[in-house]
This record gives structure tokens, sequence and C-alpha cells, in this order.
């Protein structure tokens, strides 16, 4: 049944402001801490920011991200190259498995009926200042997490995403049995 909360969970936008719960935050941050990784470096790092600590934040986002102001609840992810495994052949694995930890509190967020929607527009000296996250650190991703809300405020195109079929590209296109 994992694939049906997998199905579910959408980059939404529509959020509510209303304050989450504490223990449901508290529940996607170890799902996050439970994700694999190389070696098991566990490279993240997670700076859960809510209330008025988010007001600094939004001067980070992009305009088109402004829906995010509404969120309760954002979280920054980052990760250092020398933190995780890097190997030959270009394979840093730390941003992989920053993303494997995003996977796991996005799909803990979507089973308690929450939205998570990662996003990579914003600025990251900003967010890296706002927050005290230090330079060496990549700052990926911005974790949105809040309930499902009303829609007011959005751009039409973002409003009918909202509800859009989700578009993926065939498995055929990327998946290469046996050989490529
Ligand atoms: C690394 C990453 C960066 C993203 N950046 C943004 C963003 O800046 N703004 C935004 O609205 N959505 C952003 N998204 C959401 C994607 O647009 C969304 O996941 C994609 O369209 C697929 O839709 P779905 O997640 O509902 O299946 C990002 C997603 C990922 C994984």
């Amino acid at each position: 049944m994992i694939l049906s909360a997998i199905e579910q969970r959408r980059a939404r936008r529509a959020l509510s402001p209303e304050p989450l719960d504490e223990q449901a935050v508290q529940e996607i941050l170890i799902a996050g801490t439970l994700a694999p990784s190389c070696y098991n470096n566990q490279p993240w790092h997670l700076v859960p920011v809510q209330g008025e600590a988010l007001l600094p934040l939004h001067e980070a986002l992009a305009e088109g991200n402004s829906w995010a102001k509404k969120a309760p609840l954002i979280i920054a992810l980052a990760a250092r190259a020398c933190d995780d495994c890097r190997l030959d052949e270009g394979r840093d694995y730390a941003h992989f498995d920053l993303g494997l930890c995003a996977m796991n509190m996005m799909i803990q967020a979507t089973h308690v009926g929450l939205i998570a929607h990662p996003i990579a527009g914003f600025n990251p000296k900003k967010v890296r200042t706002v927050l005290g996250i230090p330079k060496e650190y990549d700052v990926v991703t911005l974790l949105v997490v809040g309930k499902p809300g009303s829609p007011e405020g959005l751009e039409p195109w973002q409003m009918k995403s909202e509800t859009a079929i989700r578009e993926r590209k065939d498995l055929a296109q990327v998946v290469h049995y046996n050989k490529w």
C-alpha cells in the first residue's frame, strides 16, 4: 500500500497557515533521518523553521514561490560533500542521500494528510545567512510543509496544477530492461 501513499504525494501549493501538531513535525524529521545513506554517513542537516522565524526566510523565496509564505513550517535541507562518500566518476553522494532524506519526509507528511512541497526557487545565500547555516554547506532544498488550504492567491496556472493530472514520462522512456 506504500504505492498509494507515493501516488497521493503531490507538490501542491494551496496551504493553510494553521500551525502543525508538534508530534507530526517530529515524526517527519525522524522519517528523514531514517533514510539510507552511503556508508551510513547521514550527511543531512535539517533546519525546521516555524512561527515568526519564518518571516526573514520569506525574503529568500523566489517570486514564483510566494505561495510558500502561507506555510506554517519550512525545513531547510543542507549537506556538504566532504561528509559523505566521494567516489570515482563524479559519484558524490551527499546530495543524493539528502534527497533520500527529503523523500522520506515527504512520504511521512503525506501519510498524515499534509502537503510537503520541495522547492529550489530560493536564494541559498540569503537562506544560509538567515538560518545561520555555515557557508561550507549546500542548501539544496526547502521543504514547504502545511495542511491543505485555500488556493486563494495562487497564480492561475498554479491553481490549475492543484488538480491537474500528474505528468510523467512513460516507463519505456526511462527504464532500460537488461541493457540501455
Ligand atoms: C528539486 C526540486 C525543486 C523544485 N522546485 C520548485 C520550486 O521552486 N517551486 C515550485 O513551485 N515547485 C518546485 N518543485 C516541485 C515540482 O515542480 C514538482 O514536484 C513536479 O512538477 C512534479 O509534480 P508532483 O510532485 O506533484 O508529482 C520542485 C521539486 C523538486 C524535486
